[in-house]
């Protein structure tokens, strides 16, 4: 398979133990009919020496901006790139390009270059998890960088935990599809899916509402991500989508506009009994004024004494009452004891899974472009997706999913 053909890709080498695997993706991208050029920091170096990318890539190492022929190699290879893809990423070369210091020859091409940039953070946990690290990466992620990875598992020096290179298959794979050359995943194909998005509003008077911070970007994140690999998609939400590219939906989605959360229960009922997946990503008010005021309520009337009533729950009603055959989904904002909340909402509301987070968390929850997750599951697993894209925290979910309906415990 040659999905890379004729595809310039700048492969940034940076230091840390895992260069030694860059050579493997050098090796994969090839195979892929990429032309690859790998750009090494000097740090790399030390891990890797640059005769073997010499030798396997389709150009020669290049590591200064001053050495080489070219007296601006930076810009050259920053505009010509179809793709400029970092792996492994240490947290200074993270903390380079978040920050725009360009210090060598790979930071500087990631500033100079308009194309797709691919980020493979690989280091320790106790630096991935620094709140300097997460900051920065969530900070590229709503740039529009592809973030992919880190694995857990084993780290240089015999420990355990989150910072491990994703493998080279997977390294190359987001590079097909952040090309859109890779195979369109499809693994979606024939499934009728329900998403929930947004804050629901609650009237007070035909001006004010109970609302919450919700922007809707999960939601619709979930949507898209479902629609992209050949589900077909109603989103039942609150708000359009948000981004720049205002209320454009992926194709593959419908959309259902609602207000209050009666209006979106209606909706989402009507539209979940015949889904084979239901995603609850909105944050539905709890409380609601008993009777709303027909007119703008007035200042001089002094401070109202407004009495509120429970909403429906949505999520719960859904789960009393599930096709056979159904997974259903809802979520969990919380401020503390995220995983206790969670699994006591896993078990009340009739869910398979329940996706938490913790909003007050920085880079995560409301409003931002990034999440991180706790994914619980009704038959115990549990599984972490760390900081990245809602659309990576989507894709994260979604595997579990089809994973599930394919009958496959296993957990990514
Ligand atoms: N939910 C719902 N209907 C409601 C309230 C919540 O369907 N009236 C759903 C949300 O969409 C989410 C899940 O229930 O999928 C959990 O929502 P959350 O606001 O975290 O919890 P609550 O059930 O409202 O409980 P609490 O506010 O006490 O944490």
């Amino acid at each position: 398979m040659t999905s890379l053909a004729g595809k310039r890709i700048v492969l940034g080498v940076s230091g840390g133990i895992a260069a030694y695997k860059a050579v493997e993706i050098c090796r994969r991208l090839m195979d892929e009919g990429a032309h690859v050029i790998p750009v090494l920091t000097k740090g790399a170096t030390r891990f890797v020496g640059r005769t073997t990318f010499d030798a396997l890539a389709s150009e020669r190492v290049q590591m200064s901006l001053f050495d080489e022929d070219d007296p601006i190699p930076h810009t050259t290879l920053g505009q010509t790139a179809d793709c400029v893809l970092v792996a492994p990423a240490t947290a200074r070369v993270i903390g380079a390009y978040a920050a725009g210091i360009s210090s060598d020859l790979l930071t500087a091409t990631l500033i100079a270059t308009r194309a797709p940039v691919v980020v493979c953070p690989a280091m320790h946990t106790e630096m991935w998890e620094h709140p300097a690290v997460a900051h920065n990466i969530a900070t590229l992620a709503e740039r529009g960088v592809h973030i992919v990875g880190p694995e857990s598992g084993r780290l240089a020096g015999g420990d355990e935990g989150a910072g491990r290179l994703s493998s080279p298959a997977d390294v190359v794979a987001a590079v097909s599809r952040v090309l859109d050359v890779g195979e369109k995943r499809s693994d979606m194909a024939g499934l009728s899916v329900v998403v929930t998005a947004g804050g629901t509003r609650e009237p007070i008077d035909p001006v004010r509402y109970i609302g919450n911070h919700s922007s809707g970007k999960q939601g619709y994140a979930f949507a898209e991500e479902a629609a992209g690999r050949g589900a077909s998609v109603t989103i039942v939400t609150t708000v359009d989508r948000p981004g720049p590219l205002g209320a454009t939906v992926a194709s593959g989605v419908t959309v259902v506009r609602v207000d209050t959360a009666e209006e979106m229960a209606a909706a989402t009922a009507d539209a979940a009994k015949d889904a084979d997946v239901v995603i609850m990503a909105a944050a539905v008010a709890d409380f609601r004024p008993v009777d709303p005021a027909g007119v703008k309520l007035k200042k001089r009337d002094g401070v109202p004494a407004i009495e509120l009533e429970p909403t429906p729950d949505i999520l719960a009603s859904l789960g009393a009452s599930k096709p056979e055959g159904q997974i259903l989904i809802g979520f969990a904002a919380e401020t503390c004891d995220v995983a206790d909340n969670a699994a006591a909402k896993l078990n009340g509301k009739g869910a398979d899974y329940i996706v938490a987070n913790d909003v007050t968390a920085e880079s995560a929850g409301f409003a931002h472009d990034t999440n991180e997750v706790l994914v619980l599951a009704s038959d115990g697993r549990a599984h972490s997706v760390g900081l990245r894209s809602k659309r990576q925290v989507a894709q994260a979910v979604l595997d579990l999913v089809v994973a599930d309906r394919d009958g496959r415990a296993d957990v990514r």
